[in-house]
């Protein structure tokens, strides 16, 4: 697909995301805007807000089905921010991709349909993603493209040319370390596309996020020992890396 149609078709339609929700949950497409509404707030409340719960045990085991909700909604409502990360991808996804902690794929299925990515190697600790995501690229016609996995340790690729980590690295318990498992899986051409946002939100919205001020410094300390930037010319807080040769 064109570059222009990639954009455009997510504009219109998130790439089919109400059809592809209302016949895998299922629910009639009139009862959808009432599940999508409250689901913001209904994730943030099955958090109890504080360190008692592991990060990784959240997504994996108790967000269900709210979770799918909570990234759809976030998906139609916020299509600027979404449609500029993927023009990002347009300009640096190549070959083999990565798309860590994918969600409910729509950054995996625009590069699917990339002719300049070869494979999609959708990673996400929670099942009903992937089985929700799997699901997508069978209804679009990309299965062949993309295959599915729990922990980047299951892929059997020794590097990727493309690394997509977003809005994801905040969920981790130790986002440094991430960044050290990127840097082994990328070559000295590969890009990393990463964003974070390690805050809670104004009014404690988002309690799943890490803000810790020790686990935030590890995290700069490596991002900006192991990287080096690539100058992008779009205005959004993601950025690309390449692995830093002068270190
Ligand atoms: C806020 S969502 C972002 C989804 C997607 N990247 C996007 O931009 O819409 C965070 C995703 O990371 C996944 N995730 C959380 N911890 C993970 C881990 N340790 N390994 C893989 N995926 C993880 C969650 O299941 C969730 O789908």
């Amino acid at each position: 697909m064109s570059k222009t149609n990639l954009i455009n078709e997510f504009l219109a339609s998130a790439y089919d995301l109400r059809i592809h929700l209302s016949e895998f949950l299922p629910i009639k497409l009139t009862d959808l805007d009432e599940f999508l509404k409250n689901a913001k707030k209904e994730l943030a409340n099955l958090h109890p807000g504080d360190n008692t719960i592991n990060c990784a045990d959240f997504y994996e085991n108790i967000v269900g089905d709210i979770h799918l909700a909570e990234l759809a909604a976030w998906h139609i409502s916020s299509k600027d921010y979404i449609s500029n990360t993927l023009k990002l991808q347009e300009i640096f996804s190549k070959g083999n991709v990565i798309d860590f902690g994918g969600g409910i794929g729509t950054h995996s299925l625009a590069n699917a349909m990339s002719d300049n990515v070869k494979h999609v190697y959708f990673v996400d600790i929670n099942e009903t993603n992937r089985n929700f995501v799997q699901f997508r690229a069978k209804k679009l016609g990309l299965d062949k493209k993309i295959s599915f996995y729990k922990s980047i340790q299951e892929v059997c690729l020794d590097k990727f040319d493309t690394i997509i980590c977003l809005d994801v690295l905040e969920h981790l318990s130790d986002p440094s370390a991430q960044l050290d498992i990127f840097y082994e899986r990328m070559g000295p051409n590969s890009i990393a596309v990463l964003n974070w946002y390690f805050y809670k939100g104004d009014n404690n919205e988002y309690p799943f996020h890490v803000d810790d001020i020790k686990i935030v410094e590890k995290f700069f300390n490596v991002l900006q020992t192991k990287y080096i930037e690539i100058f992008h010319p779009l205005l959004i807080t993601t950025r690309t890396y390449r692995k830093n040769k002068y270190n």
